[in-house]
């Protein structure tokens, strides 16, 4: 795709990458684009760059509108290689004594990632960069996601370069929110709910920081996705919402089966959780990718998970599950645990463990069936139903 000026003099020049489905193990089932921003002031300044099988394409849309040769200075907000895999090809043609900008972390992982002596500029946090008419400040946002991450903003215009930051794996022509609509939303949750959760509590200090410093957002620029310019606080509210976790009356169970004994359980649980009121949906972990699971788990005040005993363990999709959800510390949550058994019937005290582990008020005692759910075991899959549909909020 051609570049998009998206504010005077500063250009959207990355690229789509429709048919990427796994994002390292998440499902990308839109694909996703590898947004870089090219400013033309007196000083050139190309922000990001793009995963490497893409970097001439990336010198192409850059060429659109000026030689790369004439970059003066390119700015690196995020190691991680969707947005630094282009820049070995990127500084070999803008010119390798051309000043990188980057966070301190960012010298340092950059360095890790590529053997090249590149002219490093490393900034601190609320470090100005004059570009001739413009003037960018940096702010430092570690661990939103990488130690290196931060964000890039423009003085004046209130143009924010965001990283990661409100982005969303969605490739799509539109390069703005306002072409895509409420449709756009669901992908910034998912985003969200797979690539930040985890960071939750420093997203809201860092919502906290801006506000205090008065600083006036116009549009937000991701690094995957469309960009923010209709309402971008619309974004920033619900990350805050999200950050938040606050518990709805929501519940999601999750299960795998073998002979369909934990499904009839599940479909149990979630029926009666149903008629107690709860927004409930049975999530089998064979048809629903773990990345789908975990959006549904993040505004959820429950999340009750079922597993057959397979050799005296979990069912590994459900091991896969427990250890993705629990790498993402979901806060605020009520588990539960159910499964069918044979003989020994170990799955049920495990699940309740892993959930305990992840701070989960826990409703005890779990439902375990011997082989297949007779009328007796199903009610006590509905009285476990009733008490997980009580502890939540009304
Ligand atoms: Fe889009 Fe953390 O890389």
């Amino acid at each position: 795709m051609k570049p998009v000026e998206i504010a005077e003099g500063i250009y959207w020049v990355g690229v789509i990458d429709w048919n990427i489905r796994d994002f390292h193990g998440y499902s990308t089932y839109q694909g996703s684009t590898y947004n870089a921003y090219l400013i033309m002031d007196d000083k050139i300044t190309l922000i990001d760059t793009v995963k490497k099988p893409f970097a001439d394409e990336l010198l192409a849309n850059i060429g659109e509108i000026v030689d790369p040769k004439k970059i003066d200075y390119v700015i690196s907000n995020h190691t991680e290689m969707d947005h630094s895999g282009g820049l070995p090809r990127v500084m070999h043609k803008v010119g390798e004594d051309k000043p990188l900008y980057c966070s301190k972390m960012g010298q340092k992982n950059l360095s890790r990632h590529f053997a090249q002596a590149w002219n490093y500029r490393p900034v601190e946090d609320g470090g100005q960069l004059n570009l001739g008419k413009r003037t960018l400040t940096f702010m430092e946002t570690r661990m939103l996601h990488w130690p290196d991450s931060m964000f890039t903003y423009v003085n004046g215009e209130g143009i924010l370069f965001s990283s990661d930051g409100f982005g969303q794996h969605y490739a799509g022509l539109e390069r703005f929110d306002d072409q895509v609509g409420e449709a756009i939303m669901p992908h910034a949750k998912k985003y969200f709910a797979n690539i930040l959760l985890l960071y939750a509590p420093l997203i809201l200090k860092l919502v906290d920081k801006v506000t205090e410093m008065g600083l006036s957002i116009r549009m937000i620029c991701p690094d995957h996705g469309i960009i923010w310019r209709t309402d971008p606080s619309k974004i920033i509210k619900a990350y805050v919402d999200w950050s938040e976790q606050k518990p709805r009356r929501k519940a999601v169970v999750v299960y795998d089966t073998m002979w369909h004994s934990t499904e009839a359980m599940a479909e149990a649980i979630a029926n009666a959780l149903g008629e107690e009121g709860v927004d409930a949906r049975p999530l089998q972990l064979r048809t629903n990718h773990r990345s789908n699971v975990i959006t549904e788990v993040l505004d959820a005040g429950a999340v009750v998970v079922g597993s057959p005993t397979l050799n005296n363990g979990l069912f590994p999709t459900v091991s896969d599950f427990l250890t993705y959800m629990k790498g993402l510390k979901p806060k605020n949550k009520i588990g539960a645990a159910f499964g069918s058994y044979g003989w020994s019937g170990e799955a049920v005290k495990l699940v309740t463990k892993e959930l305990e582990e992840m701070g989960f008020s826990i409703i005890e005692p779990g439902v375990r069936v011997q082989y297949v759910p007779d009328d007796k075991a199903l009610d006590a899959c509905r009285e476990l139903a009733k008490k997980i549909a009580a502890a939540l909020p009304k």
